[in-house]
């Protein structure tokens, strides 16, 4: 009896080293940069897909000239990695205030230092826009490292103002030269996906969520496909494209605050009011000029980095202030829809609990039924020192660490000035920047911020 007994025991304990063994060797392995395969190297880093998107596109166009590519994420790669190419393809884009986009965050900080490349020729494609005072900031920055690290440049580097079709075209040209082509084979290849058209929606409803606010108008809408027809797919986190009939060429982007199964397609829109106390076109547009059951162009767009997909099965942290709290619904209603959901966190801030308490029932139901374990908020204006979401965070470290080592993930939307950005440094401090990064690089902290 004895002896069966520390048989089973012995049997059970190798079981426990055995599965202890296996997670071990799984997180070395998901720590570990991946291996580079070919001699061309294709490597990205955005936030929003569009980086993603020419890299792949650079990635088909080589291969179909049968060039021999690999195509990794500057969150795949280490310097190691690098030192193993002789060419690299790079397209990074700046996100924040010339900021690396988060999934590079741990990369940047090889910068710091130059590498030993003397073995690699490269070429960059930097994506920015002009608007920003720090323009392709972190194309530049790589740009700089890899020549100071000895690498050769193949080409000088290409900046890209709000994907300009001219530099994209250069891009292409130098594509050309790599794989042998002529350029007017590739002229028929656009190097972004042509996105789909805008379809007409009409407004089937419209209220303002914070009547007596010190704050701008903010407002709930609700958008059906003009036709009647069914809504097509998205999924929580994806953003819209809405065109202003007096600016057609720039589209707006909006966070989507619902999913397919809520029956229509909503928005919370904050009326813009500039320093002058112009308002803005397109808030103004959604939220008075348009009249309920007219009919307003919208394009869907899938904002990869910013769904749950992997993280559908861990705890959620999420974390937004003001019409932030688009995004961060838009994952409550897809949790509410799961059976047996891993808890959400929500730290939500805005002014004034009386009037800016946005989706306030909805919340407390969700409270109730389990989907959200805790909800913190911070009513920056309900005393008299500032409190933001933020200070909640700081004062709440304990139980964020506790949440990121069950596994969580970390979804952060709503303004970048402020918000995202003290956010950040909590985070920062309480996780130290190391784990944050690592988290970043691994899809766990995601941003949809503004
Ligand atoms: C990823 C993302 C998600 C967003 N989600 C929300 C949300 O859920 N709710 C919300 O209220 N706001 C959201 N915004 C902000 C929104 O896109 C608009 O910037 C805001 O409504 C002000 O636009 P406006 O036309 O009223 O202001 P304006 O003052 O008319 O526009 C500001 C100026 O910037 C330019 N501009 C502004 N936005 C854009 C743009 N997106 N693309 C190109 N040019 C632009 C205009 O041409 C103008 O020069 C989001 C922004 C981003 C980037
Ligand atoms: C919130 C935000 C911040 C940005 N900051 C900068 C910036 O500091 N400098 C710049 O040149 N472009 C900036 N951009 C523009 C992006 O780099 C540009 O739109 C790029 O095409 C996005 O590519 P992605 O989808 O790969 O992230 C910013 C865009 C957003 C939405």
């Amino acid at each position: 009896m004895e002896q069966a007994r520390l048989i089973w025991a012995a049997g059970l304990g190798l079981a426990y080293a055995g599965v202890c063994v296996a997670a071990w060797r799984q997180w070395r392995r998901s720590r570990q940069a991946a291996t580079v395969a070919a001699p061309l190297l294709v490597a990205y880093a955005g936030q929003s897909g569009q980086a993603e998107a020419v890299a792949q596109q650079t990635v088909a166009t080589l291969q179909a000239a049968g060039v021999q590519v690999q195509c990794l994420s500057l969150a795949q790669l280490d310097i190691t990695a690098l030192q193993q190419a002789s060419r690299l393809l790079l397209v990074a884009s700046t996100a924040g205030e010339g900021e690396p986009p988060d999934m590079a965050r741990r990369f940047a900080a090889n910068l710091a230092q130059p590498a030993a490349l003397a073995g690699l020729q490269y070429a960059v494609l930097a994506l920015g826009d002009r608007r920003y005072a720090q323009f392709c900031a972190f194309g530049r920055a790589l740009d700089s490292w890899l020549a100071d690290s000895g690498a050769q440049p193949l080409y000088p580097r290409i900046d890209v103002d709000a994907l300009d079709e001219a530099a994209l075209a250069a891009w292409q040209h130098q594509l050309a030269e790599l794989a042998g082509l002529q350029d007017t084979a590739l002229a028929a290849q656009p190097l972004l996906p042509v996105p789909g058209p805008f379809g007409q929606w009409q407004l089937v409803e419209r209220h303002c969520l914070n009547e007596g606010s010190c704050g701008a108008a903010t407002y709930h809408l609700a958008l059906r496909p003009a036709d009647g027809g069914a809504l097509p797919s998205w999924q929580s986190g994806d953003l819209v494209e809405v065109q202003v009939p007096a600016e057609p060429g720039r589209p707006r982007e909006y966070s989507i605050a619902s999913i397919p199964a809520d029956g229509s397609l909503q928005l919370l829109v904050r009326v813009r009011v500039g320093e002058q106390g112009q308002v803005g076109l397109a808030s103004q547009h959604l939220t008075q000029t348009l009249a309920l059951g007219e009919l307003l162009s919208v394009r869907i767009r899938p904002h990869r980095r910013f769904r749950l997909a992997d993280n559908a099965t861990r705890p959620l942290i999420l974390i937004g202030n003001g019409t932030g709290l688009a995004g961060l619904r838009s994952h409550l209603r897809a949790r509410q829809q799961l059976a047996a959901a891993q808890p959400g966190w929500l730290l939500f801030g805005e002014r004034q609990s009386t009037h800016d308490f946005y989706y306030r029932h909805e919340l407390q139901a969700l409270q109730q039924q389990g989907v959200l374990q805790h909800m913190d908020t911070a009513f920056s204006r309900d005393q008299p020192q500032r409190r933001y979401v933020q200070h909640v965070l700081a004062e709440q470290a304990e139980r964020l660490q506790q949440w990121v080592a069950d596994g969580a993930a970390i979804y952060v939307c709503g303004s970048l000035a402020g918000m995202a950005s003290g956010v950040d440094t909590v985070l920062r401090q309480v996780l130290g920047d190391a784990v944050l990064d690592e988290l970043a690089a691994e899809g766990r902290y995601c941003r949809d911020v503004y």
